[in-house]
This record gives structure tokens, C-alpha cells and sequence, in this order.
């Protein structure tokens, strides 16, 4: 069964916790990215684990290997139940956060999930130099890299799914640009579906930010939503 994730892009804790809070008892994570944590720090992080959620943690390292390692321990150390990175870090970051990862876990500490980011979604076919309107072949390209080094997913669009599964036996596929049927706006997402749609072609979790944050009752959208993909 796909695992819906909220995102929750605010800038302050207090309103991310007040639609965490709202969302308590709900089968559903709580994904916290560069806008929260950068303002917030692991503070917030800890009291959405209180709460009881499990958290990504979505800051999309990309650095050179030693300094993605120390970024995954520090995550690791946080308590959080999925780490992100990107793909196009290549091999040698990859083998680093994963080795970090695996090390944290021997030591008896917590093995989060590790996920690259292989093509935003936000991304246009034609805005990528050099890949013309081929984005969902590097994106498949990425993941068969991602899945040789040791990753246990990637995040790609919808769109990307059947293709990267079929290639990539046993990745797991986090996908965002998620948008419900029921009007909302694509925003800046390019390559969008349905929460329904993004069950059916078997994606493992499904990642919706403004479509929650921006309702006028957040809780009451990711319940419609968390609807939507069990009936799908
Ligand atoms: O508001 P919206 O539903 O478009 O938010 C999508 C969320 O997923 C954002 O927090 C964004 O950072 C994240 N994300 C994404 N595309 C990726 C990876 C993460 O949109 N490739």
C-alpha cells in the first residue's frame, strides 16, 4: 500500500506542527524540506517524532562524498525515517551515504531510508541541457545507478514509474508533483498526476505539499487525498 507524505513547506514551526497536529492518528508522514529545516533546525524535526510521525527528511544533498557522509550521520543522528539525496552525485556519494547509513545501523542506531532524486519534477522536457526531451531516460538511467550502489529508492515523477520498476526490480519509487483530481493548481510542478493515478502505476509514496498547506483546511485535504488512494 502506497504511504502518502506531507509536505510540509512552511517557514515556522508552529504552523507546520499545527497541521501535523491536526493530521495526528492519520496513516501519514511528514516530509520536512529546505524551507522548515533551514529556518527551524532538528528542533522541529524531534517534535514531529514525539508526535508520532515518522519524517523525511528532504534536503537533497549533493556534495562530495565525505561531506554528503557527514550530512547523512547528522540525519541519521535526528532520528529521521527517510533521507534524500541526488543521483546525479554519482557512485562515490552514494557508496559514502550508504556506508553511512549501514555504519549508523551497526553502531545501533536507526537505518533511515536513503532516496536519490533522480529528475525533478518541476522540470520541463527541453530545460535540461544537452537532454532535449529525454528526462525520463536519464531519470532511468539514474535509478539503475541508484539501485547498484545500494539506494532503497529514488523520487521521480509519476510518469517515470512503470519504466523505472520494470528496469529496477525492487526500487522503491517516492514520486512528488502530485495533484488531485479535484482542481488543484500544477504550480511550478511540469510532470504532475493523480494521487489515484499514482497508485495505480504502483508508485510507494506519494509526496503533496501545496495541495495541503495551502487548503483551507489542511487536514481536511489530506484526508480526501488519503481517500483517493485507497480507493484507487
Ligand atoms: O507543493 P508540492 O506538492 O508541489 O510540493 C512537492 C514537494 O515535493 C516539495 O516539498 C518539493 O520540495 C518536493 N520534491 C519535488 N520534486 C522532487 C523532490 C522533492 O517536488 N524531485
Amino acid at each position: 500500500m502506497a504511504q502518502l507524505i506531507a509536505a510540509l513547506d512552511y517557514t515556522n514551526a508552529e504552523d507546520a506542527l499545527a497541521t501535523a497536529e491536526s493530521l495526528r492518528g492519520c496513516p501519514i508522514w511528514m516530509k520536512v524540506g529546505l524551507e522548515l529545516f533551514t529556518h527551524e533546525g532538528p528542533a522541529v524535526v524531534k517534535k514531529l517524532k514525539d508526535m508520532g510521525f515518522k519524517v523525511m527528511l528532504d534536503l537533497k544533498m549533493f556534495d562530495i562524498p565525505n561531506t554528503v557522509a557527514g550530512g547523512v550521520r547528522s540525519a541519521c543522528l535526528m532520528g529521521v525515517d527517510l533521507i534524500t539525496l541526488h543521483a546525479l552525485g554519482g557512485e562515490r556519494m552514494i557508496h559514502a551515504a550508504v556506508d553511512a547509513v549501514r555504519q549508523n545501523a551497526e553502531e545501533g542506531g536507526p537505518k533511515p531510508l536513503l532516496f536519490a532524486v533522480t529528475v525533478l519534477t518541476s522540470m520541463a522536457p527541453g530545460e535540461l541541457p544537452g537532454y532535449g526531451e529525454n528526462l525520463s531516460g536519464l531519470a532511468a538511467d539514474l535509478a539503475a545507478g541508484g539501485q547498484a550502489w545500494g539506494l532503497d529508492g529514488v523520487v521521480c515523477s509519476g510518469h517515470e514509474v512503470e519504466a523505472i520498476k520494470s528496469r529496477c526490480p525492487g526500487l522503491m519509487c517516492l514520486t512528488p508533483g502530485i495533484r488531485p483530481a479535484s482542481g488543484s493548481a500544477s504550480d511550478d510542478q511540469r510532470r504532475i498526476m493523480t494521487p489515484a493515478q499514482a497508485v495505480r502505476i504502483g508508485s510507494d509514496f506519494l509526496v503533496v505539499g501545496r495541495p495541503i498547506t495551502k487548503a483551507p483546511v489542511p487536514a481536511d485535504a489530506a484526508r480526501a487525498i488519503l481517500d483517493e488512494m485507497e480507493k484507487a
